[in-house]
C-alpha cells in the first residue's frame, strides 16, 4: 500500500511539473530513437552498396544534380514501398542499399507524379526528352512542367571533378583516373542529355538484385 501511494505520487509529481516532464521524455524519445537509429550504421544492408549498384558515371551524377535543382523530387519519390500494389506498378520494392551513393538522398515524400526509383529504360530517350521539353506532347492531362531550357544549356565546364572530390569525401569510391576523366565525358552534352541518363539508370543495374530479395522476403 505504502508502496502504491508513493508511487502515484511520484508520477503525479512529473505530470504536475511541466519542466520536469519535458525532459524526462525528451530523454525518453533520444533513448528510443537511438535504438532505433544507431544500429542501422552498422547494419551490411544499410551501409554496403546492392550488387549492381555502382557510383554515379559524370554524366549521371550531373543529371542527378540537376534533377535537385529543378526540383523534381517535389513532385517524384523514389522509394517504392513493400506493399503488393507498389511492387506490381513499380517494380521491386527499393533496397537501402540501391541508395549508398546517394548524396542526398532522393527518396521524397511526394507524388503528384509517379514513384521514379525504377524507370530507368521503362521509355525510350527521345520520349524522354519528348517529354521534359513538353509533357504535355505524351500525356495529354499531364501537369509536369516543361524543362525545354535543359536542351538549351551544355554541362560542359561544370566543376564535376569538384563534385566527385567531394563525394569521395563523403566514402563515394572514385578513382583518381575516373575524376581525371570526367571532364573528358562532358563534351558536347546538354543538361537534357545528363537528365536522361540519370533517369535512364535508374533503378536498372540492382533490379534483379532487389527482385531476388523481394522473393526471400529480406530488405
Ligand atoms: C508539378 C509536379 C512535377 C514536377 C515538378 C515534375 N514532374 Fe515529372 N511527372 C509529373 C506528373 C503528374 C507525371 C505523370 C504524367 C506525365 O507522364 O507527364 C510525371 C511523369 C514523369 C515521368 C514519367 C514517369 C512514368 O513512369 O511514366 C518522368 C520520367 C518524369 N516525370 C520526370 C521528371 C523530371 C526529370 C522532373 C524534373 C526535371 C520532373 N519530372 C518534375 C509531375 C511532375
Amino acid at each position: 500500500m505504502a508502496n502504491d501511494t508513493k508511487k502515484r505520487f511520484s508520477h503525479a509529481t512529473i505530470e504536475k511539473n511541466t519542466g520536469l516532464l519535458i525532459i524526462l521524455s525528451i530523454l525518453v524519445i533520444s533513448f528510443a530513437g537511438l535504438v532505433q537509429i544507431v544500429p542501422l550504421f552498422f547494419q551490411h544492408s544499410t551501409t554496403q552498396p546492392t550488387e549492381g549498384i555502382e557510383p554515379y558515371e559524370p554524366l549521371r551524377l550531373m543529371g542527378r544534380d540537376i534533377y535537385i535543382r529543378e526540383g523534381c523530387v517535389g513532385c517524384h519519390s523514389q522509394q517504392i514501398r513493400m506493399l503488393q500494389s507498389e511492387v506490381q506498378r513499380y517494380g521491386p520494392y527499393s533496397l537501402a542499399g540501391e541508395s549508398v551513393y546517394d548524396y542526398p538522398f532522393l527518396w521524397g515524400s511526394k507524388r503528384t507524379g509517379p514513384d521514379l526509383a525504377r524507370v530507368g529504360q521503362r521509355y525510350s530517350d527521345e520520349w524522354h526528352r519528348i517529354h521534359l521539353r513538353n509533357p504535355r506532347n505524351v500525356v495529354k492531362e499531364s501537369n509536369m512542367p516543361a524543362y525545354p531550357w535543359l536542351q538549351k544549356n551544355s554541362v560542359e565546364g561544370e566543376n564535376i571533378q569538384d563534385r566527385m572530390k567531394v563525394l569521395r569525401t563523403l566514402g563515394v569510391p572514385y578513382t583518381q583516373e575516373q575524376i581525371d576523366a570526367a571532364p573528358g565525358e562532358l563534351v558536347g552534352k546538354t543538361e537534357e542529355d545528363a537528365v536522361v541518363a540519370y533517369l535512364q539508370g535508374l533503378g536498372v543495374a540492382s533490379r534483379d538484385a532487389a527482385a531476388r530479395a523481394v522473393e526471400q522476403g529480406s530488405h
